[in-house]
């Protein structure tokens, strides 16, 4: 059967994708970053997963205000990196796992979620960044180290999940993952965050402290930080800050026992946003 081994929480804010691509991680700005994710790095090279399941949201890039899906999971076999700004960014296309993908969309609507299927989208850098920071630089002649499931949830455009929905949502993940019939090692990530609002009078908002209960309350009592209403986050987390409900879908899909914490790192700034993660190994 398959497992889910470990969870990975990681801002994705794209500054930091076009650091790595023009080749200024140096900067004394950027180091204080990416000294955060040099011990993951290591980490991701010594845990590669068969397959990463990762939870991110699309910024009008797959999907715009003419289709806004609150769920979607790709089960295509393969997705390009968006042009977004910068342009389409210089990193390996992604290769998706269409068999546990299908396997999980069947194991998840039937537990009574309604999940939009995808056959074919770009991603932008909601998905591409987290892989960078995790993986280290990679040009397009590269590949990741293992397929990605990519889970797009609607962040951007109110109506959006509740905390406790997307907790419940990892909790039907789980299951689904463990009722696949081959033995996969998979790692469910949950990205986006931290706190951060890119736009109104509130431009550039952060609540470290804020921020930094949420992760220990994501640790010690996810069960309890899903009863938290979004009306919560956008007030003390900025307007972008609501994409953190996306770290419980990954956090509600690990097992009861308490996680192994294996890496925390957070730090302010990164472009508008503050920059959180966290690493959590299953105890089965
Ligand atoms: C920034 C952060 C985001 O989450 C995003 O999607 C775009 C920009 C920023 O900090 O600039
Ligand atoms: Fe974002």
């Amino acid at each position: 059967m398959a497992q889910i081994t470990a969870s990975v929480y990681t801002s994705h804010v794209p500054a930091i994708g076009a650091a790595m691509d023009l080749g200024k991680t140096h900067e004394p700005y950027w180091q204080k970053v990416f000294a955060g994710y040099e011990y993951s790095r290591q980490w991701m090279k010594e845990n590669t997963p068969d397959v990463i399941f990762l939870v991110y949201n699309d910024h009008a890039t797959a999907f715009s205000l003419e289709l806004i899906p609150t769920f979607a999971i790709g089960t295509a076999a393969e997705y390009t990196p968006a042009d977004e700004g910068w342009g389409p960014r210089p990193v390996p296309k992604v290769m998706g796992h269409p068999e546990l993908a299908s396997h999980i969309a069947q194991s998840v609507i039937q537990q009574d979620f309604d999940l939009t299927i995808v056959n074919r989208m770009d991603v932008d850098h909601g998905l591409t960044v987290p892989l960078s920071l995790m993986c280290g630089p990679l040009g397009p002649g590269d590949a990741w180290p293992c397929p990605v499931i990519p889970f797009a949830v609607n962040v951007v455009q109110y109506p959006v999940p509740s905390g406790r929905r997307c907790y419940q949502l990892g909790r039907a993940i789980r299951k689904a993952v463990e009722s696949f019939d081959r033995p996969l090692k998979v790692q469910i990530w949950g990205t986006g965050g931290m706190s951060h609002q890119l736009q109104g009078p509130r431009a550039g908002l952060i609540n470290a402290e804020w921020d930094n209960r949420f992760l220990d309350r994501l640790i010690a009592e996810p069960e309890a930080l899903a009863q938290v209403p979004h009306i919560d986050y956008v007030r003390e987390a900025g307007s972008e800050g609501i994409e953190l409900v996306m770290w419980l879908i990954a956090r509600g899909a690990m097992s009861d026992k308490p996680p192994t914490v294996k890496h925390r790192f957070y730090h302010v700034p990164a472009s508008n946003t503050a920059v959180g993660h966290l690493i959590m190994e299953n105890n089965a």
